[in-house]
This record gives structure tokens, C-alpha cells and sequence, in this order.
């Protein structure tokens, strides 16, 4: 039997890997690693084709010392910018001049990267929203026991606004824990049995007087299934395998935000229909729409509305005693169920908010 060479080893590794000569040159480079940094690489000094100045004094430090370490290396071309650890491992025995040869291992970190950026941006999120309602309760608790301790009508008030904002805080603690399960639940398809038109009604029903006392009407349609469809309709009604309070949760905030965003004296219309399935969904599909005739979404912020947080106008939204939370809740229980949300909008002209939920 022939013994594998490095460079057999090397090949065999997927991730790009560097092997640097005791005269400081690329000796060998595998095939990811040429993919990554140039076909041109091998046979040049280490220094012309890893430019970065913490990895090269990385890399001096091993060949000199001999011991394994670690650096960074950032790369940026026309798909963006990445990341990738490398490990620099000294292999065989000092030249005369007491320098090594060293194995360069690269891994793709972006993704982690992106990932702690995220976390990062969430705490900082999560913060912000908690520190306004505190900063407003503080600043009340200190006047109540200033300014105002022996005005009565004063304190009423303040204890109403104060009221407010814990409520707000509180909103807010439940909204990031239904997410939190939510997220966590994510990869459990649900297998209950759920009947979407029972969780349509319930869900008008509950918010039918709010809708009632701002003037808009709030209405259950049906969309005329397409003929092919009509057997399994008579078969299965409007059911489907689900998580009967998360859809009621999708449903309640679809048509929370048609109503507080949709404009007073307006119509919000649920319409639910079957569907033959569509791109990614095979099979038929349950399709349930939330109409306004509001002001409708630039498109500019569509792509976005699902991050949390995310809200077209942070004031008005705040002070509504939204979180930012409602639509990326959605999302999450639309992911789990299998199904997509679109959302459809044009300015002036309200928006439709669509949710396509797998039947079987
Ligand atoms: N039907 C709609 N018409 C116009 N804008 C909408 C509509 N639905 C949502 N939006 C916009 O999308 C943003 C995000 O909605 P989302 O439901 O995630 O948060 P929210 O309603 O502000 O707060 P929460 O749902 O937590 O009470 C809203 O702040 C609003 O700007
Ligand atoms: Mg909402």
C-alpha cells in the first residue's frame, strides 16, 4: 500500500487548508482554499496572498514558537463579506534557523458572526423598549413624592399613565416569551386537528366590539373554491393539521394591525378559501386573507416588517401600545405550520395580508 502524501490529505479536507513551507511560501493548497483565494496561490509567500496584519503576525509567531494558535481572516468580494477562523498548526521539525513549516486551516465563520450580531442587536432591542416605560414610571414614582404628594387629581392621573406603561412592560415580557416558544417549537410540525373557520370566527368574535366602537366593520368571507377543489372542501371543510391557539394568535394580530392601522369607519375583511397548492406547497392549501382599505405599507418597508421590532412609524405605533413583536410572532407559527405569509400593499390603498397554510 502507498502511503497518503499531504497533499492526498489535504484534498480530501473540504474546508480550505494552506500548507506553508519553512521558507515561508504557499507549498500546497487544496482545492477549496485555491476556490477561496486564487488559483494563483500556490508557490507565492504567504504574506502576498493573506494581506491581513493579525494573521501574519499570527502565523510568524508559530513558525518561530511552534505552537498551535488561532486567528482571524475577513475577506469582502462582490457576494458580501465573510469570516473564517484559522487554525495554524506548526508541522514537522525546525529548519536551521529555527522556522517550521504550518498547516493553515480556514472554517467559515459568518454565519456565527451573523448570528452574535443578531443576539447583540436583540438584547440592545429589548433594552431600548424596556428602558421607556421605566425611565416614564421612575420619573412619576419620584413626582408623586415630590411635587405632587398632596395633589390629588395629579395623582390619579399619574398613576393612570403609570398604570400604562407596566401594562406595556408586561406586554412586552409576554410577547418575547410567545416568541421565545415559538422559535423553540419551530422544527415540531403540530398534528392536532383544527378547523380554521372555528378559529376565524372565534377570532372576529373576540375583536368585533373594539372593531365596533372605532367604527369599521369586521366580516368573514368565503372565497368560491375552484372546481376541482370542491370535493376535498365537502370533505374536509376548513381543516387542517395546527396548533389551534398559535393560529388564533396569528389571526387575532392580522387583524389587530388591519383595524388599529386600517383607519377608523374603514372594512377589514377576512376572506378564507382552498387553494391549489403553489410553488414550494404542494397539495391543496387553506388561504386565509386579512383586507384593509387603510393607508397601506411603502414598499420599502414590506421586506422588513416581519423583524422584531421592526415598525413603520416607531411613535405611532408605541403609542398604540404595539411592541413590534405581533408580526414576527406570526411568522415563526406560519414556519411551523409549513405555510407562507405574503404581504401585498399599496399606498393610499390598504393592504392584504396573506396566509397560505398547508391541508394535510
Ligand atoms: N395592516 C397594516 N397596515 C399598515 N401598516 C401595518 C399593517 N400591519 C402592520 N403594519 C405595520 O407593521 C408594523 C409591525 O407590525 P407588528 O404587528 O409586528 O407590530 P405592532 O402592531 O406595532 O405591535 P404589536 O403587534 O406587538 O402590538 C406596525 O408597526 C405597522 O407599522
Ligand atoms: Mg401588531
Amino acid at each position: 500500500m502507498v502511503e497518503a502524501t499531504l497533499s492526498d490529505i489535504m484534498a480530501a479536507v473540504p474546508e480550505p487548508m494552506l500548507h506553508l513551507s519553512q521558507s515561508g511560501q504557499v507549498a500546497q493548497a487544496n482545492h477549496a482554499a485555491r476556490v477561496l483565494l486564487g488559483d494563483w496561490i500556490e508557490g507565492r509567500s504567504y504574506a502576498a496572498v493573506l494581506r491581513q496584519p493579525g494573521l501574519l503576525s499570527a502565523i510568524e509567531a508559530a513558525q518561530g514558537g511552534g505552537t498551535e494558535t488561532e486567528a482571524r481572516l475577513h475577506l469582502t468580494d462582490q457576494t458580501g463579506e465573510s469570516q473564517f477562523r484559522v487554525r495554524i498548526s506548526p508541522v514537522g521539525a525546525p529548519n536551521a534557523r529555527g522556522i517550521r513549516a504550518l498547516l493553515l486551516h480556514l472554517t467559515d465563520i459568518t454565519h456565527l458572526h451573523e448570528a452574535e450580531e443578531m443576539r447583540r442587536d436583540f438584547v440592545a432591542n429589548v433594552s431600548h423598549e424596556l428602558r421607556t416605560p421605566l425611565t416614564a414610571v421612575m420619573g412619576f414614582i419620584e413626582t408623586l413624592r415630590g411635587p405632587a404628594r398632596d395633589d390629588a387629581a395629579a395623582r390619579e392621573r399619574f398613576l393612570g399613565i403609570m398604570e400604562a406603561e407596566a401594562r406595556r412592560m408586561n406586554r412586552l415580557v409576554s410577547d418575547l416569551l410567545s416568541l421565545s416558544r415559538v422559535e423553540s417549537q419551530e422544527r415540531q410540525r403540530p398534528s392536532t386537528d383544527v378547523d380554521l373557520k372555528v378559529v376565524l370566527e372565534g377570532v372576529i368574535a373576540a375583536l368585533r366590539p373594539a372593531a365596533e366602537d372605532q367604527g369599521c366593520s369586521l366580516v368573514l368571507e368565503f372565497a368560491p373554491p375552484e372546481p376541482g377543489l370542491v370535493p376535498v372542501m365537502i370533505a374536509s371543510g376548513y381543516r387542517l393539521k395546527g396548533d389551534r391557539d398559535q393560529l388564533m394568535q396569528v389571526f387575532l394580530n392580522l387583524c389587530e394591525n388591519a383595524l388599529k392601522y386600517g383607519g377608523t369607519g374603514k372594512s377589514v375583511t377576512v376572506r378564507l378559501g382552498w387553494q391549489a397548492g403553489t410553488g414550494a406547497i404542494k397539495g391543496p392549501v387553506l388561504v386565509t386573507q386579512v383586507i384593509d382599505q387603510g393607508e397601506g405599507i411603502d414598499p420599502l418597508h414590506i421586506p422588513r416588517l416581519t423583524e422584531r421590532f421592526y415598525r413603520v412609524d416607531n411613535h405611532r405605533s408605541r403609542a398604540m401600545g404595539g411592541t413590534g413583536l405581533g408580526l414576527a410572532i406570526v411568522k415563526h407559527i406560519v414556519n411551523r405550520h409549513r405555510g407562507r405569509l405574503r404581504i401585498d400593499s399599496q399606498l393610499g390603498q390598504g393592504s392584504v395580508f396573506t396566509v397560505v397554510l398547508p391541508a394535510a
